[in-house]
Order: C-alpha cells, then sequence, then structure tokens
C-alpha cells in the first residue's frame, strides 16, 4: 500500500530530552552505607526469619529521585479492568524496575546477607527482582488485597523512602481452632491433611467471602481462591480472629524489612488516616 504523504509537525528529540546517567553516577545513587553506619538486628520470631536494618543507603533521597521517574502501573485502575502488565496484587502503584539499573545494588545485599550470615546463597545462584511499591492516602483495595499473601519468590528486601513508621510490613498465624494447631503459610495448611485444609477453607470463605475462581473445576487449590468483592475501601488490617498477627516490621525512613516470602504476610497502611504516601523499593531473590 502507498502511504499518503501528509505532513507532520514532528517534535525534535535532543539528548537533553531523556534522562541519562553514567554508570558510576548511577552507583552512587545506589549505594548501601558501610555495615558500621548501619543498625542491623536479625531475629527469628515462631520461625520467621527476617532482618532490620536502619540506615541502609548512602543517599536515600537521590535513589527516590531517581525510581520516581520510572512509570508506574495504576493497580486500581487495571484491578478494575482485570489486567495488570506488572503482574501483582498488589495495591496503590507498582513500577517494574529493570535488573540492570540495581545490578550494584543486588550485590551490595548479597554481601549484606553474607556477611550477616543471613543468606548462604552464593552470589552466582542468586537472581533478583526489582519493583517498587507506593501505596497512598485515599488508596483502594480490590479483593481484599489487605488480606495476607504469601509470595512467589525466596526473601523480599523492601527499603523504604518515605518516612511511614506508623506503617509497615505484618506476618500472621492461623490457628485450627479444634486442634489449636497454628500454621504460618498456606504450604503448611497445604501439607496437613484434608481435614485441618478444609476447616482452613471453610474459614476464608466465612469470614472473607473467599470463592473458587472456577466452581467447575476439580482444581481446589486454595491459590485459585479469592473474594470477589472487587473495587472497596482500603482496611487498615492489623489482624482478626482468624488471621492473628504475631509480628511487624515498620517502615522506618532508610529501613530495610528483608524477610522469607513464604509466610503470610501484608501491608499495613492506615490509607485513611496517612498524611502522606509509603514508598518502597522491593528486591526480590526468585
Ligand atoms: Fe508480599
Amino acid at each position: 500500500m502507498k502511504l499518503k504523504k501528509t505532513i507532520f509537525d514532528i517534535p525534535e528529540l535532543e539528548l537533553e530530552n531523556f534522562s541519562t546517567y553514567s554508570t558510576k553516577e548511577l552507583m552512587a545513587i545506589t549505594e548501601v552505607n558501610k555495615i558500621e553506619d548501619m543498625e542491623i538486628d536479625i531475629k527469628i520470631v515462631e520461625g520467621l526469619k527476617s532482618m532490620k536494618v536502619h540506615n541502609i543507603m548512602k543517599r536515600p533521597l537521590e535513589l527516590r529521585d531517581f525510581m520516581r521517574n520510572f512509570p508506574a502501573e495504576n493497580k486500581e485502575k487495571s484491578s478494575i479492568e482485570e489486567l495488570s502488565f506488572s503482574g501483582s496484587k498488589s495495591p496503590g502503584l507498582q513500577q517494574p524496575i529493570e535488573r540492570a539499573f540495581m545490578t550494584f545494588l543486588g550485590y551490595q545485599l548479597w554481601h549484606l546477607c553474607k556477611q550477616m550470615r543471613f543468606l548462604k546463597y552464593r552470589e552466582k545462584d542468586i537472581r533478583w527482582k526489582y519493583y517498587s511499591n507506593f501505596y497512598y492516602k485515599g488508596m483502594r483495595s480490590y479483593n481484599k488485597n489487605f488480606l495476607p499473601h504469601v509470595d512467589p519468590f525466596s526473601y523480599a528486601a523492601n527499603i523504604f523512602l518515605t518516612e511511614s513508621e506508623q506503617h509497615g510490613t505484618s506476618f500472621f498465624k492461623y490457628t485450627d481452632k479444634e486442634t489449636g494447631r497454628d500454621f504460618y503459610s498456606m504450604s503448611d495448611v497445604m501439607s496437613a491433611g484434608d481435614k485441618l485444609r478444609t476447616a482452613y477453607t471453610d474459614g476464608l470463605k466465612e469470614n472473607y467471602q473467599y470463592q473458587v475462581s472456577d466452581p467447575e473445576s476439580d482444581d481446589k487449590v486454595i491459590g485459585q481462591m479469592t473474594p470477589k468483592n472487587g473495587d472497596d475501601e482500603w482496611t487498615h488490617f492489623e489482624g482478626d480472629h482468624f488471621y492473628k498477627r504475631y509480628y511487624f516490621m515498620p517502615s522506618t525512613f532508610n529501613s530495610m524489612s528483608m524477610y522469607r516470602g513464604n509466610r503470610w504476610h501484608s501491608a499495613t497502611f492506615d490509607a485513611k488516616n496517612t498524611k502522606s504516601g509509603r514508598y518502597s523499593l522491593v528486591a526480590c531473590i526468585l
């Protein structure tokens, strides 16, 4: 087909129209403090292994300004449209971050974990994935995504770039009424046998109106169950009679919370009463 010649007024594109960085500049932005300048707390609480590091980044506000420039997925809009390009169920805004920008950060985090004997992985065996989360005043929930979940990766490190000490990450357990047995994750329940598993899923249906995604399917995988109430006001979830909170990590400015993602946890964020947003860079070990 022959295109008709049309005269467009195409804007010029110059070098100045891009955000550019040299490798050294990027390394400065993602530089982690020396270990002696940090305050590090490693804990095992009810089997949950976590590490809290205060004063982690050397230039946290420069990192924040750098990250703000990435395009963000508006999760509220995507949830309603039932399509997500970042592929997660988390609320607020999410920015997928190309790994190449964070090569130096990943190396430093690995080194810190190694020095602290927090993780035993060899550097070459680790693959990182990066994204950010921004939770803001008035943020809404979708299908009750304030409820506890487990992550599809092994460890998550959240670096907080706003002062959000009143918010944080909460960890939950579920106690079977009949046996008094505590469960800390989906896989705990899945491997506990039919009776305990059914008691748990019945609880999800009763308390949070969880539904099986496809009622026709024989596949009763709990992971495919979800509440289906759609868009709703965000709930500041600190646990209830079903999910009891046993640990809390505050999202203090320039701190890092690192924990095992296969334990039930959720973001505790008071969207109604907060004065400002909670911004974090998340580094996950796949
Ligand atoms: Fe998570």
